[in-house]
């Protein structure tokens, strides 16, 4: 090795890195056999609408040699197909191309599919089973006159002296995400897992700039929707002898890669096991009053909620107008119960607030809740129940509306209500968490004849 590689290697023999912090000047090697082929988008600002970048993106390609094909994994953006492809004809011919992985069909990493295929058609496409679909999308016609397969966990592919293993790591954070793993060069690929936002033409952790923000960030918005199915993933990687781990954007995580497979595992812990037993069920009320009315019916709910020893209840007053720290609670609740009173029509703004901050969170299963006191029309408990149904929680008792101030026997409907919220957690109570779809249920007023 000549003393100009040695300097853009940093000392790692084969291993060439990036000629300077911006644009490599060509593919880059990552591995024995294996090149990063992908394009730097440094001016993206916005990704996929809602999320913000504060440098840019990369869209990572790789090529893997082995002694019999050429495998492509993955592509790039369409607006980057030039460049992609000017990598890879660095390092491969295109009737070399005997495979071509996606491991999931986002158009940031399929945007230069059709232009590869028309150059390199006999290259065999893999793709996982739920991805056939997009895939039939993206290339219509032309996918018959493909040659095609959908792979699976346990699946493999050679290319002579090394190989392709398949692990299907479905909504991380598509339904289609697969991962690749070649043991014989100990690197895996895992397509949006542990990548993040972040451009530096420098490529490699332990060579870019500081990306740790950008790294959590990524998982807050992208992954964290789907944290029961990142710990499958998870379960599936750690095993894994790895050395390299090869993301579809950001920094290719060669110095210590095992750590940010830990990270991730403390991102997805559902909660602090110390602070909450194992067969204890939370629940958390949330409410917003106006004249007192609905703060009186949250604590009756409350006091009869914690009558249930197995379930721990906390209750929360939104009037500050803060909600973004109750967000990680709710997601690691077992229960949620939202008061408003109705004004113009509508819940109030803090809690539609608080509801809206929920979309970052898995919320499906959870039981939903919803109470509060109204003067004429009284429709914000109906319109809260049917977001909460939105968010795939069951809501399994009618919401509680009472009109103006609670009397002592609606104050006692309002403790039975609790008590019956934490018996639907704890499954004390017969047709517990029966399911959003049991379809929408009429709120439940308080009839004051009937209580007598
Ligand atoms: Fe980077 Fe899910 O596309």
């Amino acid at each position: 090795m000549d003393q100009t590689m040695r300097e853009r290697t940093g000392g790692r023999p084969g291993v060439p890195a990036a000629a300077s912090h911006g644009e490599p000047t060509g593919a880059v090697a990552v591995a024995q056999g294996v090149h990063w082929i992908g394009a730097l988008d440094p001016d993206l600002r916005t990704f996929d609408v809602i999320l913000r970048t504060a440098n840019g993106t990369t869209y990572n390609a790789y090529a893997v040699r082995g002694r019999d094909g050429v495998a492509v994994i993955d592509t790039v953006k369409e607006d980057f197909t030039e460049a992609f492809l000017a990598r890879l004809e660095q390092v491969a011919r295109y009737d070399e191309i005997t495979a071509l992985v996606l491991t999931h069909l986002e158009p940031d990493h399929t945007g230069a599919v059709p232009e590869l295929l028309r150059r390199a058609p006999q290259a065999h496409i893999y793709v996982s089973h739920r991805g056939l679909m997009v895939l039939r999308g993206l290339l219509k016609d032309d996918l018959e006159h493909r040659a095609y397969t959908a792979v699976d966990t346990g699946d493999t592919v050679s290319l002579g002296d090394c190989t392709l293993a398949f692990l299907c790591t479905p909504y991380v954070h598509w339904p289609d995400t697969q991962c690749v793993h070649v043991p014989e060069r100990r690197l895996l690929f895992t397509c949006d897992l542990l990548g993040c936002h972040f451009c530096d033409g420098r490529l490699f952790n332990d060579r870019v700039g500081d990306f740790r923000f950008s790294f959590e960030y990524y998982f807050e918005h992208i992954m964290r929707p789907f944290k029961r199915h990142v710990a499958g993933a998870l379960d599936l990687i750690e095993p894994l002898e790895i050395d390299l781990i090869a993301p579809g954007h950001g920094p290719i995580l060669r110095a210590h890669p095992r750590q940010y497979i830990a990270q991730y595992r403390r991102l997805v812990d559902p909660r602090l096991r110390a602070e909450v037993g194992r067969d204890e069920k939370t629940l958390l009320i949330f409410y917003v009053s106006a004249y007192g009315a609905t703060a009186r019916m949250a604590q009756a709910i409350h006091d009869g909620a914690s009558e249930n020893p197995h379930v721990r209840v906390s209750l929360y007053d939104l009037q500050g107008g803060e909600v973004a720290p109750f967000v990680n609670l709710i997601e690691a609740t077992d229960g949620l119960v939202f008061g408003t009173p109705t004004i113009n029509g509508d819940a109030v703004r803090t809690i539609w607030d608080l509801l809206s901050g929920l979309v970052d969170i898995e919320t499906r299963g959870k039981l939903g809740a919803a109470f509060g006191s109204y003067g004429w029309t009284g429709e914000a408990v109906r319109m809260v129940e049917e977001r909460l149904r939105g968010l795939r929680m069951q809501v399994p008792e009618a919401g509680l509306r009472i009109k103006l101030h609670p009397t002592d026997a609606e104050l006692e409907a309002c403790r039975d209500f609790g008590r019956r919220l934490s018996g639907h957690l704890t499954g004390h109570l017969s047709g517990h968490l029966s399911g959003s779809a049991a379809g929408p249920v009429a709120p439940k007023e308080i009839d004051m004849a009937a209580l007598g």
